[in-house]
């Protein structure tokens, strides 16, 4: 793994957040915020005081057991945590029907928003009878507990209903991201070995419909995979092609099974969900998560990072189901809750670029959590967009995905919060499976830009090359010192990778990839991924894995990928060719050349992974044993002087890239 913790350390500007450690703006919880908060600082020392007594304490209250646990951590397996290992439950039971049985079946529990205008009202007891159903017609279609299931659907109820059906069944889910290719789809069908896709005729998408099923049968056309069957949802009314035999429609088999099931009791640590993230090589890498944990960890930090108060906020997380926040902070930690919440379809400016702000004026939402670059976005389109609509409701504001930068959060706090919402600027992956590192609204004293300290109950600190904790006012690297319930257990198939990965570069310490920095405070600082993982909107990108997609073109002899700092996506894909002498791009002019790779890419990954830019270059930086030299094109692909060049095995290639891009083409 190369790391550039220099790059990234020594210039605070990188990542887009500037002049971090003057920042000296300070917003204190007002007295009417503290006086209502769920979490008070004595949580901090109860937690400390014994931190498995403190998560025992979250399980029990927060969590319905059907055989409650007696044991708490079991550590003796590290890496690999065991939580509350001999307790029993069932996730969709926490979700859904332990509410209807307390009375508050009436609930709201989602209020969907279509991308169209068209919405439907589900009630938690509406809920528990639509998974029912899903879990009954899983079973039908011959899905047992243990068995994976690929979900493959743009954020509609059914999405929903159907990742609570198989946590129902016991049957891990695996949700594949709408906006990706047949191609990742189909090597994540493979590495889970799933026995069924979950898909729709399409989703609505900048006004128009959206196809998806088409990727899946692209996705299992490529070779033999475990699937029997394809479930598929009616929701565009598009065309598709049908497998006779395979394919089946949600409303034939769905709509008229038995709304009654009994939800299936599993351990503890039976494995809830695989999510496929990007890692530093080229494969996606299958996190998967356990049951008892993580739901734990899910509803703590929900209640108490957003300060949920279920009976009356309205809370929405613009999340799509397809990343870690749509699992943690859209079906598992709100549901769990019990809370009321806002799902919507559709793109921001879809029909116009206050379809967020209408929103919230619409269902009167208390709370909104969302990424830095939605932010970004919507301050470039002005702020006269937001001011038009009534965002009075909104109480609690949260952050995730990347870095703040000081200025977007003071936008966030002033326009959309009114100066008075808290912001919490929450820190974590999809490896943790929630929340780690965030102010806590009723306690802490935020700052512009900082995430600034990990929630009761979790260990975090900045270490040097060697381990050794930083100073205060010094840089690092971000490790988890202790383990917590919702930690991943392992990546899908590959126990060694995850030891590798996570464990290997400080002994005993869990490595997230990200550089950090403590403030004189003590506070930490979030500084970007320190490894070759980009994150482009808050996504998480691969560079080998672009370069692989790069290579797999005709034209293309070699590639290499940076992640360039942008205004409005935090970081963007800069790809470097080395295109081949014999390729066939013929009289294509550069700018051709650009917009094949840009959309060869998208069709090998996915639209996000698309770069902003393609240069034909002659040669590329690489250092005597032959590793390239990626730091040096991000310098160039940000238009700075380019840094110490002195470890390539030759020289002169810098000054030929640069000569290269100067010349007009
Ligand atoms: O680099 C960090 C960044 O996102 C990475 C995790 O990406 P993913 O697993 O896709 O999960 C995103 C949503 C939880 C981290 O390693 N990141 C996430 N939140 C923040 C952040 N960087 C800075 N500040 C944050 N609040």
């Amino acid at each position: 793994m190369s790391l550039h913790l220099e790059a990234c350390v020594s210039d605070p500007t990188a990542g887009g957040l500037e002049n971090l450690l003057s920042e000296d703006r300070r917003f204190p919880p007002s007295a009417e915020f503290v006086a209502q908060a769920n979490a008070t600082a004595d949580l901090y020392s109860w937690a400390n005081a014994d931190r498995p007594a403190f998560w025992a304490e979250q399980a029990r209250d927060l969590i319905s057991w059907s055989t409650p646990f007696q044991e708490v951590l079991d550590w003796s397996q590290a890496p690999v945590a065991r939580w509350f290992a001999d307790g029993r439950l069932n996730a969709a039971y926490n979700a859904v029907d332990r509410h209807v049985e307390k009375g508050r079946g009436d609930r709201v529990a989602l209020h969907f928003e279509g991308e169209g205008g068209d919405t439907r009202t589900i009630t938690y007891a509406d809920l528990q009878r639509e998974v029912s159903k899903a879990a009954n017609a899983l079973t039908a279609l011959g899905v047992g507990t243990g068995d994976r299931v690929a979900i493959y659907l743009p954020l509609i109820p059914e999405a929903v209903f159907t990742m609570l059906a198989c946590a129902r069944i016991g049957a891990p889910h695996s949700v594949v991201f709408g906006g990706f290719s047949a191609e990742a789809l189909h090597s994540r069908i493979l590495d889970a070995e799933a026995t069924l896709v979950v898909t729709a005729d399409g989703g609505f998408r900048r006004g128009a419909p959206s196809a998806l099923k088409p990727a899946v049968d692209e996705a299992l056309a490529k070779g033999p995979t475990s699937v029997e069957h394809v479930l598929v949802v009616k929701r565009t009314g598009q065309d598709v092609e049908w497998t006779e035999g395979r394919d089946v429609w949600w409303s034939d088999v769905v709509d008229p099974a038995s709304d009654q099931h009994t939800p299936v009791e599993v351990d503890a640590e039976h494995p809830l969900f695989i999510l496929y993230t990007s890692g530093t090589t080229g494969k996606p890498k299958g996190i998967f998560h356990t049951t008892g944990g993580y739901l734990t960890q899910a509803a703590y930090t929900h209640l108490n990072v957003f300060d949920l108060k279920p009976e009356t906020d309205v809370y929405w997380c613009t999340a799509d189901i397809g990343w870690i926040t749509g699992h943690t902070y859209v079906v598992y930690g709100p549901l769990v809750n019990g809370a009321t919440q806002v799902i919507y379809e559709g793109t921001p400016d879809t029909p116009h670029r206050g379809r967020w702000w209408e929103i919230i004026a619409k269902y009167g939402v208390t709370i909104l959590y969302t990424a830095p670059t939605a932010i970004r976005t919507c301050m470039k389109w002005g702020e006269e967009i937001p001011g038009q609509f009534d965002l009075s409701s909104l109480r609690v504001l949260g952050s995730v995905g990347e870095p703040i930068n000081p200025e977007a959060w003071m936008w966030y706090r002033r326009v959309i919060g009114g100066d008075k919402a808290p912001i919490v600027d929450t820190w974590w992956q999809t490896e943790t499976g929630a929340i780690m590192i965030s102010p806590l609204p009723g306690v802490t004293e935020t700052k512009p830009g900082s995430a600034q300290v990990p929630l009761p109950g979790i260990a975090a600190d900045v270490v040097d090359d060697d381990a050794h904790p930083v100073p205060n006012g010094a840089g690092g690297y971000l490790v988890l010192t202790e383990p917590w319930p919702a930690m991943l257990r392992g990546i899908w198939g590959d126990e060694e990778r995850y030891k590798d990965t996570y464990w290997s570069r400080f002994r005993g310490l869990y490595f997230a990839g990200d550089g950090a920095k403590k403030d004189d405070d003590g506070d930490i600082w979030l500084l970007g991924r320190v490894d070759d993982v980009m994150n482009v909107s808050g996504h998480r990108l691969s560079t080998t894995e672009i370069e692989s997609a790069l290579v797999s073109h005709p034209w293309v002899a070699e590639a290499a990928v940076v992640g360039a700092t942008d205004d409005t996506t935090g970081q963007a894909v800069v790809a470097f060719v080395i295109l081949r002498g014999d390729a066939g791009v013929g009289e294509s002019s550069p700018d051709e050349v650009q917009l094949e790779l840009r959309n060869h890419v998208a069709k090998e990954i996915g639209p996000i992974a698309k770069p902003r830019q393609v240069l034909v270059v002659q040669e590329l930086p690489k250092t005597r044993s032959g590793k390239i030299m990626r730091r040096l094109l991000r310098d160039v692909a940000e238009h700075r002087a380019v840094g110490d060049a002195t470890t390539l095995a030759d020289s002169s290639v810098m000054d030929l890239i640069a000569q290269g891009l100067s010349t007009p083409s």
